[in-house]
């Protein structure tokens, strides 16, 4: 009989887990599971996503077992796969993050700017101290990290888990762009294979192949995006291809994308560079008194949450309105499934990961978390060779590399003085003084979560 999984999703109680539930659910065939646990550190949520579960497992998935729990000694026993997407200290930190940046005059995005900064100080101990928990009681299982900034907390996890191969840091960002690419090309994502290179939210295209013929659409696509993704989709009557994951502010991302396209040809950006290379456009756009924090927690939460209440006062998905639909349910959680299959079953595909530069990158600094296309086997990854980039690609590289470097320093040692050196070295602050006046108010709000700074 095929192996059947024991898989763990470490921040159970998140809006993303309903998803991640029914593309599981759906992919049962490719990817069997004996058994899955949720484990989140906050029981309320987490109760909530679980009997949401209990729920869909009932019905479309009775084989696999279903549990939920705050526990980590119970949570992290014999797990085949541990799917992690943890938010240290929730929507209400990202919400301070972006605001207190934006006081400043500065971008606070989550991942970028100055609220990645202020996350990854609350992401490193926390992810770290979990992949331990996990490593006690299932030292051999891969653990599939996406928790953000990934970039920075990659750049922690290989520190303190140097020979750890099961350990993978990846971001379903550059396979959403590729979706999106698909979309402007008429074809499947499944049948694209690209080649890329940067950090993770700071990267770009160099090819986008057709997996089967080989032809390369880089150049078609650099002529189809001289228009906006809304004014292409909008021609081609596209739209009602797109998921959640492409529409509202996320809209506005994509069609920035045309202008990043127009300005640097050659390439195609990861969608995360508008905030590099064009901060005072974001700053400008941005509300100050109402941020992406907001619009998430006004938003797809409260939905998604709306969503799990109405099911559990029904106490079934079938026959209702909410009954998931086998089609949508490939989603965007589905590349997780993909790269679990991959590794499991050896398949070799290729992936879009973090990995150390050991020469893949041949003019960047060694032991920089890199993310690049990777075959996934049953012995890890192996990434595919690069070579040598251009000059300005590799000038951006390495000062973020070393932003993010000193990040990590200033969180393992408690360093104040790195602290305000990688923020200052941030494309997105810039400014030795502002540096300073906003890590003075991230760390008044942060003790509940930073290590201390001397
Ligand atoms: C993309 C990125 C993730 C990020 C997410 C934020 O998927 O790859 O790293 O967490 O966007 O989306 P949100 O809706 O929370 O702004
Ligand atoms: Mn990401």
């Amino acid at each position: 009989m095929e192996k059947q999984f024991n898989v763990c999703i470490v921040g159970g109680g998140s809006r993303y887990t309903p998803g991640i539930l029914k593309m599981l659910v759906n992919n049962k065939g490719r990817f069997p599971m004996k058994k899955i646990v949720l484990y989140d550190n906050e029981f309320e949520r987490q109760d909530k996503v679980g009997r949401f579960g209990e729920i869909l497992f009932r019905e479309y998935y009775p084989e696999c077992e279903i549990t939920w729990t705050t526990d980590p000694d119970e949570a992290f026993k014999d797990l085949d796969f541990a799917f992690m997407q943890i938010r240290a200290g929730r929507m209400r930190m990202r919400e301070l993050d972006e605001k207190i940046a934006m006081k400043h005059g500065c971008i606070g995005q989550e991942t970028c700017g100055a609220g990645g900064f202020a996350y990854g100080m609350r992401s490193v101990p926390a992810v770290c101290e979990l992949v331990r928990q996990i490593r006690k009681w299932s030292p051999n299982a891969w653990i599939l990290n996406y928790s953000n900034p990934a970039a920075i907390v990659a750049e922690a996890t290989k520190r303190i888990f140097p020979d750890d191969y099961r350990l993978i840091n990846i971001c379903d960002m550059p396979i959403g762009i590729m979706g999106m690419y698909a979309i402007s090309l008429g074809v499947d994502v499944n049948d694209l294979e690209a080649r890329y290179y940067g950090l993770n939210h700071f990267g770009w295209f160099t090819h986008v192949y057709n997996k089967h013929t080989g032809e390369d659409y880089l150049p078609r696509l650099e002529e189809i995006y001289t228009k906006t993704l809304s004014q292409q989709l909008s021609e081609s009557g596209g739209e009602d291809k797109l998921n959640h994951n492409i529409k509202g502010t996320w809209m506005e991302t994509f069609n920035f994308m045309s202008k990043m396209i127009m300005d640097y040809p050659g390439t195609l950006p990861n969608t995360y560079l508008q905030y590099y290379l064009y901060p005072k456009h974001m700053f400008s756009i941005e509300n100050p008194e109402y941020t992406r924090a907001n619009e998430v927690m006004d938003g797809h939460e409260k939905e998604e949450f709306a969503k799990i209440d109405a099911i559990l006062k029904l106490g079934r998905l079938k026959g209702t309105e909410y009954e998931p639909d086998p089609k949508a349910m490939n989603g965007h959680a589905g590349y997780i499934v993909d790269l679990a299959y991959a590794l499991s079953h050896n398949t070799k595909e290729i992936f879009l990961c973090m990995v150390e530069n050991h020469g893949i990158i041949s003019n960047l600094t060694e032991g920089m978390m890199v993310e690049v296309p990777c075959l996934a086997g049953v012995n890890g990854l192996e990434p595919l060779n690069v070579g040598e980039i251009p000059t300005f690609q590799k000038g951006l590289l390495e000062n973020q590399y070393a932003y993010e470097k000193l990040t990590v320093d200033a969180c393992l040692e408690g360093s104040y003085r790195k602290a305000w050196q990688a923020l200052t070295l941030n494309r997105c602050v810039n400014d030795t003084d502002t540096a300073k006046a906003i890590l003075d108010d991230y760390i008044e709000v942060n003790k509940e979560f930073w290590p201390e700074l001397k």
